[in-house]
């Protein structure tokens, strides 16, 4: 295979953003998953309408908008404790439990890769070192440098320049469907981590490769 590099992902692709729900849960039961879903939904909605009007603020600042909105749409009071709570899960998020033995195979083969994210230069940082992850990536890049998210081709061409490589001679891995559709539009090669069981999006649009985990990366780039 002609992979010359990875660009992963972040959120819900390395990092596991479980705990933001969890937490949610035992602050409001029962009303835990509808605020994680609504909070997340939101998110990804406003990164689109920003980009779209040319009015970007960073990650951290759409996330805790999209937190404020969902707490008022289900009807639960966010208090200055919560909303710090929850805000900080984010810079304190796991890694999925391969990801460490799949990275290690990685680079022990020498394989470049890079992060590419919509996470702000800072929570990225801090969610990569709180996981124990920071030490496998070569690149970490950020929207902020853009000034655009997802799924803008100004972002994805970070990946081909951080590396000096075609987007086609880089794997891109995403858990988000949406994300895979963006990158195997703009030219990436595609392997999008299907860990939800979730139907394909119906964009016209296929990626190049299917798993359900990092190890299904390795194996994949390895093979
Ligand atoms: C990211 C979000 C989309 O890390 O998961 O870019």
């Amino acid at each position: 295979m002609s992979i010359k590099a990875i660009v992963f992902d972040a959120y819900g692709t390395l990092l596991d953003v479980y705990s933001v729900g969890a937490l949610a849960e035992r602050l409001w039961p029962g009303k835990g998953a509808s605020i994680a879903t609504t909070w997340r939904d939101k998110q990804i909605e406003y990164t689109r309408l920003r980009t779209l009007c040319d009015r970007f603020v960073d990650f951290w600042q759409v996330t805790g908008d999209a937190l404020d909105y969902a707490c008022e749409a289900n009807g639960v009071d966010l208090t200055s404790d919560a909303r710090r709570a929850l805000m900080d899960e984010y810079e304190e998020l796991t890694a999925f439990s391969e990801n460490h033995a799949a990275l290690t195979r990685l680079q022990d083969k020498g394989v470049p890769m890079a992060v590419l994210t919509n996470g702000s230069e800072g929570m990225i940082a801090a969610a990569l070192r709180a996981s124990k992850l920071e030490g496998f990536f070569d690149h970490v890049l950020s929207v902020d440098s853009v000034g655009k998210f997802k799924t803008s081709p100004e972002v994805y061409q970070m990946g081909p320049d951080a590396f000096g490589l075609a987007a086609s001679e880089i794997l891109f891995v995403s858990s988000n469907c949406w994300d895979i559709c963006g990158a195997t539009w703009f030219g990436y090669h595609t392997i999008w981590l299907n860990r939800y069981a979730q139907p394909m999006e119906r964009l016209g649009v296929e990626p190049h490769a299917r798993g359900k985990s990092l190890t299904d990366v390795a194996n994949y780039v390895l093979s």
